[in-house]
């Protein structure tokens, strides 16, 4: 199955609607505020957006808990204004994904309070319930003594997160489970569906599937999502040929091989992405890996190791046979501020590597001027500690960050310490700063196809526990060689690539320097810097 062209050069940006802009002023973000700062979403340089859920919800889970999914979240407005803002990111070049949360619904949804009643109706096995309610009679995760219908149900993720029924692939209690192509269970598919297309036809352009493993459960839990995912996307490639589906899935070879177009590499699933940016030091307050003695490779300390994330890209392009991408993003709701621990300075050498790593880039909101994560918040709508991440935009230096007019403390999050703010204002004026440094590599990005999603990928100095770290994406006679040195500390390294001598220097932070001599080419970098060339061999 082919992918849509226009994913070989998209750049997306993750909004979080609820933080990015309140044009009213209850403190909340909201459509009319996202489309006013759609022009900004352009000017950074991306193609595309992702948008987290926007749905009518009881907001147990910041939305990820939807009640209807054919209506906006009334915080937000209108069905009508998404379609404006789609209309109007269209306008710009600008495509709009929206977040499909396809294995559960909340407990207030109409379908799952008729799934409650004891009398059957449509929506009996719209959830998956077991046979009587004495939960050890399951290892599966399920809620007990909350209907007068007998049977408990599962839950996805949270208790208030019921799980939607595609089926088992093999069952394994018939009393109480269904196959995947029972007639009951194709309601379900089909609703799914019926989603999509309501939102297709509004003009969106694809979706980031949520949770995306978790539809089928049980033996064989692979094959059943293979069958699932495919059937989605032929239908979307027939139907929709330039819309997209991205998974949270985290292993590419799985989710790509059943059907998905992107997968992100992020902090579960695979380890690679962690050992590169995530393994916060013990100067990071409440580091999960405090007195581990584990380091990212991307850290001032030069402990880390990109070794073991770079074999692990490998693997997975050899194994995903150019069917689709992974994506490497800087960050997300779901967990720290890539800020963390780092300098702004630090940030432009993470960011040269992330937007030249091959796949499709992800810029989480706020990451491209470095807004920190704030500590010390009350947990908000089910994000306990991840609520520091999804704190409001800073669009400049006013005492409300330009955000909202209400009272702050009526703010979906409080903005955090003055001192540690950041604000696109004051970087827009500054040629150096990271929001600027950013937009530069962007352009490099989208410009040059071999570091688009065909590049080829070939490490050049990458070895166990050494800085700096060297790679390659080429494409026909086009290459790009790319240089970080996260550590603090002056390194070396030294690498071949034909015609390195007439390469030439796209951008770079900190100093580094390149020198050629006959066959070899050496990188000298002093701490936290970073380069990229280009050389074109005729
Ligand atoms: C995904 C979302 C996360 C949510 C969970 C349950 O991991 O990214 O924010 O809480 O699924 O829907
Ligand atoms: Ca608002």
């Amino acid at each position: 199955m082919s992918n849509p062209e226009w994913l070989k050069n998209a750049v997306f940006y993750e909004i979080y609607p609820q933080s990015f802009c309140d044009s009213n002023g209850d403190g909340i973000g909201d459509f009319p505020g996202m489309t006013s700062k759609l022009d900004y979403v352009k000017s950074l340089g991306c193609n595309a957006i992702w948008l987290n859920p926007c749905f009518e919800s009881p907001f147990q889970d910041a939305g990820y808990d939807i009640s209807n999914y054919y209506k906006v979240a009334p915080r937000y407005g209108t069905n009508e204004d998404l379609k404006h803002y789609i209309d109007e990111a269209h306008a710009r070049g600008i495509r709009v994904v929206l977040d499909l949360v396809a294995g559960h619904t909340s407990i207030e949804c109409d379908w799952f309070k008729q799934s409650c009643k004891v009398e059957r109706n449509k929506y009996s096995d719209y959830y998956i319930w077991t046979k009587g309610w004495d939960r050890a009679s399951t290892n599966y995760r399920t809620i007990n003594g909350y209907s007068d219908r007998s049977g408990n149900f599962l839950i996805n993720f949270f208790y208030c997160q019921p799980e939607l029924t595609y089926g088992f692939y093999a069952v394994e209690d018939p009393e109480w489970q269904l196959p995947m192509d029972h007639p009951e269970v194709m309601k379900v598919r089909e609703e799914l569906r019926n989603i999509m297309k309501f939102y297709l036809d509004m003009g969106c352009d694809g979706f980031r599937v949520d949770m995306a493993a978790s539809l089928i459960r049980g033996e064989k839990q692979y094959e059943g999502l293979k069958i699932l995912w495919h059937d989605y996307r032929t239908w979307m490639n027939e139907n929709y040929p330039e819309a997209v589906l991205i998974s949270e899935w985290s292993i590419p070879e799985k989710s790509i091989n059943a059907g998905f177009n992107v997968d992100f590499l992020v902090h579960f699933g695979l380890p690679g992405y962690t050992s590169l940016f995530r393994q916060e030091p013990e100067r990071v307050p409440n580091s999960p890996y405090a007195g581990q003695g584990k380091r990212s490779f991307f850290d001032r300390d030069g402990k880390g190791d990109a070794e073991l994330f770079v074999n692990e890209v490998l693997d997975q392009l050899d194994k995903m046979q150019g069917k689709g991408y992974m994506s490497i993003p800087t960050g997300n709701h779901d967990f720290g501020r890539i800020r963390q621990g780092r300098t702004l300075e630090e940030l432009k050498v993470v960011y040269t590597a992330i937007f030249t790593f091959p796949g499709v880039p992800f810029l989480y909101y706020g990451d491209e001027i470095g807004m920190d994560y704030v500590y010390g918040l009350k947990s908000k709508e089910g994000g306990y500690n991840r609520t520091g991440a999804r704190t409001p935009m800073l669009w400049d230096d006013t005492e409300k960050a330009g955000f909202s007019t209400a009272d702050e403390k009526d703010f979906y999050l409080p903005l955090g310490e003055k001192s540690s703010r950041v604000s696109v204002a004051s970087q827009e004026k500054d040629p150096n700063s990271l929001l600027n440094f950013t937009r530069r590599l962007i352009a490099i990005r989208r410009k040059y196809a071999a570091l688009g999603g065909e590049g080829e990928f070939h490490p050049l100095f990458v070895r166990k526990n050494t800085y700096p770290m060297i790679f390659e994406r080429k494409l026909g006679n086009e290459r790009f060689v790319v240089a970080v040195n996260p550590s603090a500390q002056p390194v070396k390294g030294e690498f071949g690539v034909p015609g390195m001598e007439n390469a030439k220097l796209m951008i770079s932070c900190g100093k580094i320097n390149l020198i050629c001599s006959s066959g070899a080419s050496v990188i000298e970098a002093d701490g936290i810097s970073a380069a990229v060339y280009r050389v074109v061999n005729d």
